[in-house]
Formats: structure tokens, sequence, C-alpha cells
């Protein structure tokens, strides 16, 4: 049933084109206008939101995080995201233009159940991201929108995760055509760079040769660190979790805009910091500004693992190792960047003869908070 793999979780990862795929399948008409009916809510009710929460746990908590970047660029509506058991205990502020998301694999949180009820008793309107059908979320929301990214066995979550961030940019693109804050031409654009993303994970995955290698020669690292800025942020949070959970590595991820305020002093030689670096083709000179974070923990010894989009020559002379990810949309390329973090994490664990799938201290869902 592992199809020839060596776990669940080498199955589950090259799995992702068609949770990606299968996650985008029949959500357009002809004419490529988003239609999105199983979401039941009052069209009224979604035009009046005037702010979105995203509760979650984990890695889905993690797909929050990359859809906030991308909802309130195309939406211009505030997006929070809030880690499901921190939400209800805050006294956060939630009334009847309020949507919150809630994002799970199976549906079944504790944690994310007991948000949702309390985001409901405030009024708000909820709508689940799940992968589960039948479980017990989508039933105590107002809505849900499936992930089809097909049963995740592996204790650790991949092609959920890519699954979790492509129905969100579906919310976020069906809100800004309900809300009209992108034009119907701007959202078929983004839509199609959405279904080149299978491909291009696919060339990720054949690619994965190189990775396997670094991933193998460093099984007796005691540390490694993760720096992302802009959407790579969240992709260098869920990549040091990876590791955390099934590899037992100690790992942290940053904002690479914080090494300054602190985390730089970590920096010594051999350190291991794999650095996702943003488009060179986006806005607000980002890129430069990660290209000189490599440079500068590169000159106190850091040992550099770079993800950057193909054709990238600027990391060259300050990366160890490069794995290149072919290009995309700024806002898309997490789908992309994360792939390779996902196969250093399963391919370092399997080096270090551990159980990928079955880490210990870990359940599948936590039913309990
Ligand atoms: C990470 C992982 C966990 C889950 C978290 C939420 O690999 O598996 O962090 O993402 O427990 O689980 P769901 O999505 O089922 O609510």
């Amino acid at each position: 049933e592992k199809g020839g793999f060596r776990s669940f979780m080498d199955k589950e990862i090259h799995d992702q084109p068609h949770a990606v795929a299968d996650t985008l399948l029949g959500r357009t008409d002809t004419a490529g206008h988003l239609v999105l009916d199983e979401i039941r809510v009052d069209e009224a009710v979604l035009r009046r939101v005037d702010k979105i929460i995203v509760v979650a746990c984990g890695t889905a908590a993690y797909a929050g995080q990359v859809a906030k970047y991308a909802i309130e660029h195309w939406c211009r509506i505030p997006v929070e995201v809030e880690l499901a058991h921190e939400f209800r205990y805050r006294d956060p502020v939630v009334d009847a233009r309020t949507l919150v998301v809630a994002v799970s694999q199976s549906g079944e949180t504790m944690d994310t159940l007991m948000a949702v009820r309390h985001a409901r008793e405030q009024g708000a309107t909820v709508l689940a991201i799940v992968n589960t059908h039948g479980s017990t979320i989508p039933r105590e929301s107002d809505a849900v929108l499936y992930t089809h990214a097909g049963p995740e066995v592996a204790v650790a979550s991949t092609k959920a995760f890519l699954a979790q961030i492509t129905a969100a940019y579906l919310l976020g693109l069906y809100l800004a055509q309900l809300r009209g804050t992108k034009y119907p031409d701007e959202i078929a654009e983004i839509l199609d760079d959405l279904r080149e993303i299978p491909d291009k994970i696919q060339a990720v995955l054949d690619a994965a040769g190189a990775i396997r290698e670094v991933a193998v020669a460093m099984k007796d690292v005691p540390s490694v660190l993760f720096l992302g800025r802009h959407v790579g942020y969240p992709v260098a949070m869920e990549g040091a979790l990876k590791l955390k959970e099934i590899a037992y590595i100690h790992a942290e991820g940053f904002a690479a805009g914080e090494l300054k305020h602190g985390p730089i002093a970590l920096i010594e030689t051999d350190q291991p910091v794999f650095i996702i670096v943003p488009s060179p083709r986006g806005r607000d000179s980002l890129h430069a500004k990660v290209v000189s974070n490599i440079q500068e923990i590169r000159a106190r010894g850091a040992r550099t693992l770079v993800v950057a989009e193909e054709g990238d020559e600027d990391v060259l002379p300050f990366a160890d190792q490069v794995f290149f990810v072919p290009r995309t949309a700024s806002l898309l390329a997490p789908l992309l960047a994360v792939v390779p973090l996902q196969i250093f994490a399963c391919e370092l664990a399997s080096a270090k003869g551990l159980d990928v799938d079955q880490p210990r201290n870990l359940a599948k869902s936590v039913t309990v908070e």
C-alpha cells in the first residue's frame, strides 16, 4: 500500500502533484469563474466580512500563515492567524462580521474544534478547510471547503499542507471575485499559475537526488536553522517542524529580517542554515535583502543550504548548496519551496534509521486539548 515507497511519508510527498491538482479540480466553470458551491454561506455575509481569523495548529497553522499574505493582498481584508489553543483564551474580538477559517487535515483536532465552537458562540461565521470527510470540525462549522489530498497516513503532514494552501488560495480568490477586489482576468491569471503548480512540484521531486545526498551526509548534525521572509517565513517554520518531528533534531525557523535582532548570535562554524530565497522578480527588494542575509551568515562560518528560484544566480557565490525550484508567482512559491525541506527531513530521518511514519510521542490526530 506504500506503492513501492519506503514510507507513507515518502509516498505522500510524491503524491503532492495530485493533492494540489485534485484540490483545484472542478472548482471553476467553463468561463473560468470560481464556483465554490459547497460554501453554503450567504454571499451577503461574505461581502460584509471585515476580518478573517485563521485558527489551526501545527502545520495547518503554517498553511494559514501562507494564506494570510495572499488573502490580504487579493482581498484587502485583514487576516490574523492564531494557534487554535491560544485563540479562545485571549478573549478575541470576534463578531458577526468575522470569518473564522478553521484549517485541519483530520477535522478532529480538539484545540481547533474548541476554537470553532467559541467563534460560533460569538456570532462569527466559521468556514472549515478540512481533508477528512465526515469529520467533526466540518459538521460543527457553517461551511466547508474540502482539500482533496486523499487520506494522509504518515504522522508528519505533507500533502495535506500543500492542499490546505491551495484551498485557502481558492477561498481568497473566491472572496476577491465576490467583493470585486481583483479583476476577472487577474483571477484567471492566478488560477492559470496555480494549475501549473502540480507539474512544477513534479520537477522538484524529479530533482530530489541532490537533497537526498545532502540529507544523508548531515544525519548527525545536532541542529539546523531555517530562515525565510514574506511567504518564505512560514515555509521556514514548516521545514523546522518537519525536522523536529521525524528526525528529532533541534531545528528552528526564523523570519530572515529578525536575524540581526538576536538569532545571528547562534551562527558559528558549520552551523547548517536553510535559507528560503524570495523570487528575484518580486517587489520591495526582498530578494536582495535575503541574499545579503546569506552573505552575513556565511561570513560567520555557517553552512548555507539555499532554496531559490531557477536561474537565480545571485545566490551562487554564498551558497554551499542550492536547491532550485521552478519559477512561479511570488505568492505561490511556498507550494514549491517547502518540497525540498520535506524531502530533506524524510531522507535524514530514514538515514538515521528512524520510523518516519510513526515518530515517537506523536499521534496523527490530537483529539484531546
Ligand atoms: C505536523 C503535524 C501536526 C498537525 C497538527 C494539526 O506534521 O502533523 O502539526 O499539522 O496537529 O492537525 P490537523 O491538521 O489534523 O488539525
